[in-house]
Order: structure tokens, then C-alpha cells, then sequence
């Protein structure tokens, strides 16, 4: 999976592993998804728990932590140990430190400068010394739930852009959320957005997700304006890392605005001759729908339907002009003075 740009972000299988033995229970959740950029640092959530730990970790003079990378049995030959927290032992990695606390059964790490070949399965293996335990946290018998996997990318994700469908009506208040993934905590990416509501208003904040890897959320609210209709919002995340290829990931969402027909109005062409033609103009959402309905002031029943009328200035048609425009939204009228057919 090295090398394939396309399956190498990290990914840690979600794990809650247990472990059944006679008087050894034993279990470590890790999540399921971690993402991680070359050139950045990774963080690898992580607890465990094993049965009477308190009286073991009296009983132990000494508790290390262990990482395997790709060998579930640390005995085996060919088993690598990636890092050994009792003499700060890093095998592969430039450094790799437990952030962690073992005795409050905490084995959270940070992997750095993590580079296209760390992609692989890793297993937390837990020994105490002496002679009080030692265990690696993945049976072999749980088939679904033995892989904690790091899966490593050249580019970041793009941000993800909710909702991703924006169609609301006019004056409804709006929500969106743009996240990014933080795998590097110390690192976050910066968040921005571009083409934004006048309205709009913004926070943004790193957070834990449930499976407590951590991603930069941007909320953003504002009120929708018709003037925003098919408004292009995007939102921006830049990583910060020590190579220098392209970190910044853009996504992009049209905002889509329901509303009644806005604008009325009535255009006259050509202004000079006899005869003439009336449109009526409106912007509305949708506007497939859209319908006009003529009128001649002072009278009561419509004169036409349709966007256009045309007029010839005879003594009989002197007069001024209104259109309705109607979607399924609303209606709105034109100004009469704007229609304002004078004769000679
Ligand atoms: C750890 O495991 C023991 C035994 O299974 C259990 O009694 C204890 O509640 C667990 N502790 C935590 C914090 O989960
Ligand atoms: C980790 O280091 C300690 C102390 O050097 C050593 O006793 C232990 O065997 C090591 N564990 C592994 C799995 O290499
Ligand atoms: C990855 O590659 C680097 C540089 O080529 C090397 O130093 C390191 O040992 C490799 N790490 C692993 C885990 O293979
Ligand atoms: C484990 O340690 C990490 C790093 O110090 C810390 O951020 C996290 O909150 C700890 N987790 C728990 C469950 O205490
Ligand atoms: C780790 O936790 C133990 C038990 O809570 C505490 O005594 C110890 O000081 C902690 N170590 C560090 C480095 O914080
Ligand atoms: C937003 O993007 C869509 C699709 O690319 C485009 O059709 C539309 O005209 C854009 N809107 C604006 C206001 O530029
Ligand atoms: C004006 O309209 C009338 C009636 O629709 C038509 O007979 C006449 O040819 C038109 N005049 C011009 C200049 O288009
Ligand atoms: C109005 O006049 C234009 C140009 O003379 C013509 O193309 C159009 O069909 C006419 N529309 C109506 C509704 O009569
Ligand atoms: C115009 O459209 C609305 C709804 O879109 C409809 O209720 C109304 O009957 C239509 N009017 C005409 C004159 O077609």
C-alpha cells in the first residue's frame, strides 16, 4: 500500500481488543481512522486496560511500552520493533515519542516526520517488569478487530463541507460546518473561507472526535439572502509540514436561495417609435416556474400573460402598465410609474 497516493492516508482500524487468558483480561482501543501527511507528525489515541492493573502496576518496578509494526508476534524473526519507551528505543522512525502516561494506562503516541514507507499495521505490546506482564493488545482470534493500520498520503484530504446540499429559503438561518483533519494536533491546519455572506459569522475550534482523533471544525452561521443565491462559499485548510509540496485543500459548495420574485420591474423597448414592447423582469428561486400577469391601470381583469407585451401607442392603449411576477413562492408587482406608456 506504499506508494499508492490514493489508500495512503493512515488508517487505524477502530480496535477494542480483548484478550482472554485464565487471569489475564486485556483490552486497548486505538481508532479506527487516522490520517497522516508526509513531512507531518501523527498522534495515535490510545488506552488500554488489563485486569487488577493497579496491584500489577504496584507490583512493577518498571512498565514499557511497546509499538510492533507489522507483526502481530514481537518474538517472530522478522518482528520490528518500531519503538520501545523503556530506553526510548526508535527503530525506522526520526523520533517517536509516548505522549501518554502507561501508569494511568495511557499509551497515547505521537509518530513525527512521518515519511511513505511508515505506512503499515501497528501493535501496542505492554510489558511489565518484573515478570508481572507482558502482552501484545491484538488476538490474533479477532479477526475484524486485530489491524491498527497507518496509512500515509503525499496530499491532504480536502476539508469536508456540510451540508453539502444548500438549498434553504430566503431569511432561514444557515449552518455550515467545515472540518479538517488534525493528525498532527501540534500542527493543526489553519481554516479560511472565501466568498462569505455579509451576515456570516465564524468560529473555529480543534475538537476530539468520538474515536478521539482530533480535526479543526470552522462553523459558520449566517442568514440567507437572496442576493446569495448560487453563491460559490469555499473553505480553505492549510497544513503546515516540512515539505514543500502543495498543503493547502480546497472544497467548494453553491449555496442555493428559495425565494419569492424580487425586482419587479418593467422594461420599455424601443423607447422611441410607435410600436412598443413591455418585459416584465424579476429574479426569483426557483424561476422555471416563473409566471407574469399583465394589467392596465384601472382596470381590473388582466390584460395579458407572459413575459412580454407588445403595445402599439394609439390613443386606446395610453396608459400605464403593471406586471406581476409569481413563482411558487410568492408574487411580487412591478412600480405602475415604471410602465408608463405616454402617447404623443
Ligand atoms: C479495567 O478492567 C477491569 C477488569 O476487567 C475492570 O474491573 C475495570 O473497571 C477496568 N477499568 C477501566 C477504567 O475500564
Ligand atoms: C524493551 O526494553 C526493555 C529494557 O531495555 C527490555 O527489557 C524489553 O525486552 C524490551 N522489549 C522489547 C519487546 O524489545
Ligand atoms: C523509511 O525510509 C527512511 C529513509 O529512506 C529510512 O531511514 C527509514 O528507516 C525507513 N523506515 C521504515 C520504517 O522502513
Ligand atoms: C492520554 O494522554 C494524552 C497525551 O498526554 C492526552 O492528551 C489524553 O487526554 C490522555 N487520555 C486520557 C484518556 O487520559
Ligand atoms: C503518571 O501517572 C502516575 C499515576 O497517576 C503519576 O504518579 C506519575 O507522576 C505520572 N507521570 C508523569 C510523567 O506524569
Ligand atoms: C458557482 O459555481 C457554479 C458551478 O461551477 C457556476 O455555475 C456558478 O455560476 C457559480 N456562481 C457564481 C455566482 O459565480
Ligand atoms: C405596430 O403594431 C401593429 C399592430 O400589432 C402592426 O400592424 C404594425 O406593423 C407595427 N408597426 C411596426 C413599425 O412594427
Ligand atoms: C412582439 O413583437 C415582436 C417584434 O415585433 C415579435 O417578435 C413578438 O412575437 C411579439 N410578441 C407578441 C406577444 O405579440
Ligand atoms: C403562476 O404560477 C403559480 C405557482 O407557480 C400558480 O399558482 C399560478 O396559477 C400561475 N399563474 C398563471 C397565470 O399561470
Amino acid at each position: 500500500m506504499a506508494g499508492n497516493q490514493i489508500t495512503s492516508f493512515i488508517f487505524i482500524s477502530s480496535v477494542l481488543v480483548y484478550t482472554h487468558s485464565a487471569d489475564n483480561i486485556y483490552s486497548a482501543e486505538m481508532p479506527q481512522t487516522v490520517t497522516a501527511l508526509t513531512g507531518s507528525c501523527v498522534q495515535i489515541p490510545c488506552t488500554f486496560n488489563i485486569s487488577n492493573f493497579e496491584d500489577k502496576r504496584k507490583r512493577a518496578k518498571s512498565i514499557y511500552g511497546i509499538w510492533l509494526k507489522n507483526k502481530l508476534q514481537f518474538a517472530d524473526e522478522d518482528s520490528f520493533i518500531a519503538f520501545n519507551s523503556s530506553k526510548n528505543i526508535i527503530r525506522g522512525f526520526s523520533d517517536i515519542q509516548m505522549t501518554g502516561n502507561l501508569s494511568e494506562r495511557n499509551c497515547t503516541t505521537v509518530f513525527y516526520n512521518i515519511m511513505m514507507n511508515h505506512s503499515d499495521r501497528y501493535y501496542f505490546r505492554l510489558e511489565m517488569e518484573p515478570k508481572v506482564f507482558k502482552g501484545t493488545f491484538n488476538p490474533s482470534t479477532d479477526v475484524s478487530r486485530k489491524n491498527v493500520k497507518i496509512n500515509v498520503r503525499d496530499s491532504p484530504q480536502p476539508p469536508e463541507l456540510k451540508p453539502n446540499d444548500l438549498k434553504v429559503m430566503e431569511e432561514t438561518t444557515v449552518n455550515l460546518i467545515c472540518s479538517a483533519e488534525a493528525p498532527c494536533p501540534k500542527q493543526p491546519p489553519t481554516i479560511s473561507w472565501s466568498n462569505i455572506p455579509e451576515s456570516a459569522h465564524i468560529t473555529t475550534q480543534l475538537q476530539e472526535k468520538p474515536d478521539k482523533t482530533q480535526s479543526v471544525f470552522s462553523y459558520m452561521t449566517f442568514k440567507a439572502s437572496y442576493k446569495d443565491h448560487r453563491r460559490n462559499i469555499s473553505c480553505t485548510a492549510t497544513y503546515q509540514r516540512n515539505t514543500p509540496d502543495a498543503s493547502t485543500v480546497e472544497t467548494i459548495v453553491m449555496l442555493q436561495v428559495l425565494f419569492p420574485p424580487k425586482e419587479t420591474h418593467v422594461i420599455i423597448t424601443p423607447s422611441v417609435g410607435t410600436n412598443v414592447t413591455l418585459t416584465c423582469k424579476s429574479r426569483a428561486s426557483p424561476s422555471n416556474d416563473l409566471n407574469y400577469t399583465w394589467y392596465k391601470h384601472g382596470e381590473e381583469t388582466p390584460i395579458a400573460w407572459g413575459m412580454k407585451i407588445n403595445l402599439t401607442k394609439t390613443q386606446n392603449q395610453i396608459g400605464s402598465y403593471c406586471c406581476i411576477a409569481q413563482n411558487k413562492y410568492g408574487k411580487q408587482s412591478s412600480e405602475e410609474a415604471q410602465c408608463t406608456v405616454k402617447g404623443k
